[in-house]
Order: C-alpha cells, then structure tokens, then sequence
C-alpha cells in the first residue's frame, strides 16, 4: 500500500530518515531501516572533517526544535566507510548528502562521495547555520543553484537532489532553476533559520545564538513550499519540514510530495517513529478508501 517508486528506485514505504539524524554510521542507518523506515539520508559530509560549533548546539522545545550543530561531520573519506558498512548489512535506499563552500569543492566531494555504493546524492545548498563561514546559503540565489547545480552533475554518477530552504520567499522559482540545471529531483527543505534566548540569564541559548528551527512548528510552511514547488517542477520533491504524525505525511504526499523526510520526530518520539507514521497513515487510507499514494499525490491541487 506504501511502496513507493522514486527515480525508478522502489521504496518500501516513503518515509526516509533526513540528513543530519542518525545517519552518521552504518549500524546507525542499519537500526533504522529495521525500525521501518524506508530509506536513508546521511548527515551531510564535506571534503575534510569538521568539529562544527560548541555546545550547546541543539534544544527540543514542544512546538519546535532548534540546532545549530554547524555541520560538524567526519568528511567525505570516513562517510565512504560507514555507506559500505550499511551496504552490508541492507539493501534500502541510501541517499547520501554533501555540502561545500565553493561550486569547485561541491564538484570534488561529489566526485569523492559516488565511489561509495549510494542510490542518491542530495545536496546541501541550504544550511541556515554556519553563514558566518560560508555567506548567506546559495538557496536563495537562482544563479549560485544553477552553478552548484551543474557542478555536481558533471560530477556526479546517481540521480541529484537539490535540497532547498522553505525560507527563500520564491523557492519555487529557486526549484526550476534547479530544475532547469539538470537537478534530479528537489528536497523541501531545510530548517529556518531562528533564535531562542533564556530569560534569566538574558542571553542567547544556543552558542551560536542563532539556529536552524525544524519540528512541528515548520510543519506548515515547509507543506506551502512542498505544494508551490509541485506546481512548478515536472521532477519528484521530497517533502521535509516537521513531519510527526500519519496525517502530517499524507498531506505532505497531497500537497504534492513523493518522499517525506523524517528528522526532529526521532528526537520526540524515537525511532519508532516510522513505524508510527506509516501506520497511521494506512488507517486514515483504509478509512478514505485511498488504494495507493500514487491515487492522491498532488489531490491538494484540484
Ligand atoms: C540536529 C540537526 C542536524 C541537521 N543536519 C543536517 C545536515 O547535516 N544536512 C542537511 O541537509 N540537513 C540537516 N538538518 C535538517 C534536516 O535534514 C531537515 O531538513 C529539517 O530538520 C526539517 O525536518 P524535521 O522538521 O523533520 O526535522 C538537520 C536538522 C537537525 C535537527
């Protein structure tokens, strides 16, 4: 009833992990398909190491939840490692997902990463967290997206996914470009970017004072983004952006989306979290008489 076809890839249900979520070792990835998700997204991987910022990083208040962990991951190299260990132990979809600084560097880690056996490679143009290093994201501009858009597919040897921000107030402009570009399919999208500040002690509480807000809260604005870039693009879109509950995936899915990325629900309500998305999205389908996703992709629309 869930199977889901993307680029030609079967999915055993739609619902793949998000990028900066457990997906940083192979086991890691493993226990999460067994936990019944239906692919995978690794943390974003650059050419070299990086610490990211220092803590704290990352707080989970009951409407939404902000990070500001600055991209810190293992690089490219160690990245291959941990794909080949979970092409051992699953054969589920892997998207693996990159980020650079430079259209040059985005070429090379794409070069890098396509060594290891991946299905996808989303990537990351969006981060609202590290603009102090790296400028403002290139998901705003509609010509630095076609430029890194490009760079990766000379590179790149699987199908390419554009992950954008639901604060750009164009984004579906920012997703034909991609289009346009060569992109593959587009994910919708990121965290936007936000602050929180503790009122005894007056100051900002992440120590990068401000961070990416994902969770229930982007629920709606991330479904706006979903739905406008649907009625632009003739490519799949994965719709990310506080998906918790059957019913949040099943509109993603009307609003116009083919996958639905999964990231702060694990930190709610762990990485059952699947399991319960998927279930609850087969009662409301039972109760609706919907056979297949396929029946109501975009139904928000007529
Ligand atoms: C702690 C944390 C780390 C994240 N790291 C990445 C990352 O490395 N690359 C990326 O593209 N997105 C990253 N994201 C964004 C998520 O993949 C996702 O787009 C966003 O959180 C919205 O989905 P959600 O509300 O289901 O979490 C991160 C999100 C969180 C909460």
């Amino acid at each position: 009833m869930l199977e889901t076809s993307f680029l030609a890839k079967k999915f055993s249900n739609p619902t793949v992990l998000a990028s900066g979520i457990l997906g940083v070792t192979g086991a890691g990835m493993n226990r999460v398909i067994d936990q019944g998700c239906g692919g995978i997204t690794i943390k974003s991987v650059s050419l070299e190491p990086r610490t990211g910022h220092p803590n704290p990083t990352m707080i989970g208040q009951k409407h939404f939840f902000i990070n500001a962990v600055g991209l810190s991951n293992p690089g490219v190299i160690e990245a291959i490692e941990e794909i080949k260990k979970f092409r051992t132990l699953s054969n589920a979809p892997i998207i693996a997902s990159v980020f650079a600084g430079t259209p040059e560097e985005f070429g090379e880690v794409t070069k890098q990463i396509c060594e290891a056996p991946i299905n996808f490679l989303e990537v990351n143009i969006s981060c609202p967290n590290v603009s102090t290093e790296f400028g403002d994201p290139f998901a705003y501009s509609i010509p630095a997206v076609q430029i890194i858009t490009k760079k990766v597919k000379e590179n790149a040897n699987v199908p390419v996914i554009i992950k954008l921000t639901p604060q750009a107030w164009n984004v579906a402009e920012i997703a034909k470009a991609a289009e346009s570009a060569g992109a593959d399919a587009i994910c919708a999208g990121n965290t936007i970017s936000g602050m929180i500040i503790d009122v005894r002690s007056r100051k900002p509480i992440l120590h990068n004072k401000q961070g990416g807000v994902s969770g229930p809260a982007l629920f709606p604005v991330a479904l706006k983004a979903v739905y406008d870039i649907y009625k632009t693009v003739n490519i799949p879109i994965i719709g990310t952006g506080g998906i918790t509950t059957g019913e949040d995936a099943l509109a993603m899915i009307m609003a116009g989306a083919t996958l639905l990325g999964v990231g702060s629900a694990v930190y709610y309500e762990g990485e059952e979290v699947f399991k319960k998305i998927t279930d609850e999205m087969e009662v409301i389908m039972n109760e609706e008489g919907i056979q297949s996703l396929e029946e109501i992709r975009g139904a928000a629309h007529t």
